[in-house]
């Protein structure tokens, strides 16, 4: 994982968790899904996930958590996290106290012991894309349902975030078909429903607790920069937020 990574993925998770922590419970949730979809484009996914209250959702690369905090509240799924970088482990369990393992793409999961998986923003962010999507495969139960959230390059990009790796399309289709996964459904992040006022103000509360408790820290501004780059680069058009709901 680059520097960059690191700083936005373990530092800056762990700072993330104690601006939640100091701004109230009201504030978790917006806070643990700064990284991923807005709360339309995860309803959507969990709509076309087919899980019932009680099933077990795996998230992996889970981050601070909210996104499986939210499926927990939304559909009474039971959550399970996997998450390679220590600050984020600790920041869902403080934030969500969910159950969290520490791994990257290899999962210490059985074959087919999850009824459904989950991994929103992460695809792009991983090294060997065919191995991470052929584990999310392997973990599921045969019927399960897979949902991804992946940042997907129309072209050439002009500038490049360090260590990502995003997909076209076509290969997009090609990793999941590969893996043997079927597509069922796919949609644009950018056609859901704009954040609630709600949500995104106490987003905002957080990001503002973050910039005056570490505005002059390395790896915020580290962290900053990068998802500055993604934000302009999604403006453009020369990334799309893609939802796919693949099944096995
Ligand atoms: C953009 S963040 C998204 C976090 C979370 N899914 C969300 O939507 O809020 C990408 C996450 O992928 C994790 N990650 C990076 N490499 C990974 C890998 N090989 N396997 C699993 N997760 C990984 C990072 O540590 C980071 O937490």
């Amino acid at each position: 994982m680059t520097e960059e990574m690191k700083a936005e993925f373990d530092t800056v998770a762990s700072w993330t968790a104690d601006a939640a922590l100091a701004l109230g419970p009201d504030h978790f949730l917006a806070a643990g899904c700064r990284g991923s979809g807005s709360p339309g484009a995860l309803r959507w996914l969990l709509d076309r996930l087919d899980v019932a209250p009680g099933d077990l959702l795996l998230d992996a690369g889970a981050g601070v958590g909210g996104p499986a905090a939210f499926a927990a509240a939304e559909a009474g799924v039971r959550p399970l996290l996997s998450e390679p970088e220590a600050g984020a482990c600790r920041a869902a369990r403080r934030l969500f106290d969910l159950p969290v393992v520490q791994a990257a793409s290899a999962l210490p999961f059985a074959d087919a012991s999850v009824d459904a998986v989950w991994s929103l923003g992460v695809l792009c962010t991983v090294p060997d894309q065919p191995r991470f999507v052929a584990e999310l495969r392997r973990v599921l139960r045969p019927g399960g349902r897979l949902g991804l959230l992946v940042f997907v390059a129309t072209g050439a990009l002009p500038e490049q975030p360090a260590g990502n790796d995003f997909p076209t399309r076509p290969r997009l289709d090609h990793l999941l078909r590969e893996a043997g996964l079927t597509v069922h459904d796919s949609g644009s992040a950018a056609d859901f429903p704009a954040t609630p006022a709600g949500w995104q103000d106490r987003a905002d509360a957080v990001d503002a607790e973050l910039e005056r408790r570490h505005g002059d820290d390395e790896a915020w501004r580290t962290a900053e920069a990068q998802s500055a780059v993604i934000g302009r680069l999604l403006a453009a058009g020369d990334l799309v937020g893609t939802l796919v709901v693949a099944g096995r």
